[in-house]
């Protein structure tokens, strides 16, 4: 499959028409962006881990029963893609306070939560992604029924169960993390984009180190050594 007209351009991915009008392919950037890209940076290799990480994840999480964008990988940091029209909501799925949480509601940072906590942010860079309610998203007609708002939050969920249980096996605690999902022509909810370091919080269980773009973000170094190693246990055989 090759690579045709460039669709997008985002933050850490590129976005290629393909011979297919139902398939595009999506390029990982090196690039690094916190705080709305107030804070840029590029880590050379991190746009090939974040591709191999995503692709591990996803499908882990279609044999676990959830439907992903995912074709197949086609190189070390390009995927071939179903074509989505992405619902403009950020699903942030939360166990342990830390990030935003902490600061907007004053709650102590590595405090685990209660519950599992599902927000929505509306993605729009123009606005800074703000937090908002099941009501905004009406209002702005994000989504065009209130139970899809529902299946998003059960779709969260899910994935938060498969993957902390899959992140506790290899000593890394899942803190928090954010998806994205699409509608294709069909009318199905597909996960989209990518789930990676970038996208998601891990602590070492052992050494409570964070393993992920926090890293990137609070200036700690070794970013590309923390999602090497995030690889590295992804892959590690479990019984
Ligand atoms: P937050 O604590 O900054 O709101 O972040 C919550 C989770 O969402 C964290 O795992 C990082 C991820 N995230 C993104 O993937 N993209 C974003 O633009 C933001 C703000 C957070």
């Amino acid at each position: 499959m090759q690579k045709g007209k460039l669709l997008y351009e985002g933050k850490a991915k590129k976005l290629y028409e393909t011979g297919d009008s139902d398939l595009l392919i999506a390029e990982f950037k090196d690039d690094l962006t916190a705080f709305n890209a107030e804070k840029r940076g590029s880590e050379k290799g991190k746009g090939a881990l974040n591709c191999q990480i995503s692709t591990q994840l996803f499908r882990l999480l279609e044999q676990n029963g959830i439907e992903t964008h995912l074709v197949e990988t086609l190189d070390e940091n390009h995927q071939l893609v179903k074509k989505v029209r992405i619902i403009p909501i950020e699903v942030v799925v939360r166990n342990t306070a830390t990030g935003s949480l902490s600061k907007r509601l004053g709650i102590e940072d590595g405090k685990k939560l209660p519950f599992v906590l599902v927000e929505f942010y509306l993605k729009d860079d123009d606005l800074g992604d703000p937090i908002i309610c099941d009501d905004h998203a009406m209002l702005l007609e994000l989504v065009d029924r209130r139970e899809t708002l529902e299946e998003l939050k059960r779709l969260g969920r899910k994935i938060n169960e498969v993957l902390k249980a899959f992140f506790a096996e290899r000593r890394l605690n899942l803190i928090d993390f954010k998806v994205e999902f699409g509608v294709d022509k069909a009318g199905n909810i597909l996960l989209s984009d990518e789930i990676s370091p970038d996208s998601c919080r891990f602590w070492d269980m052992d050494t409570g180190e964070k393993m992920d773009k926090d890293r990137f973000r609070q200036n700690l170094g070794n970013v590309k050594v923390a999602y090497e190693e995030v690889l590295k246990r992804i892959l590690e055989e479990k019984q």
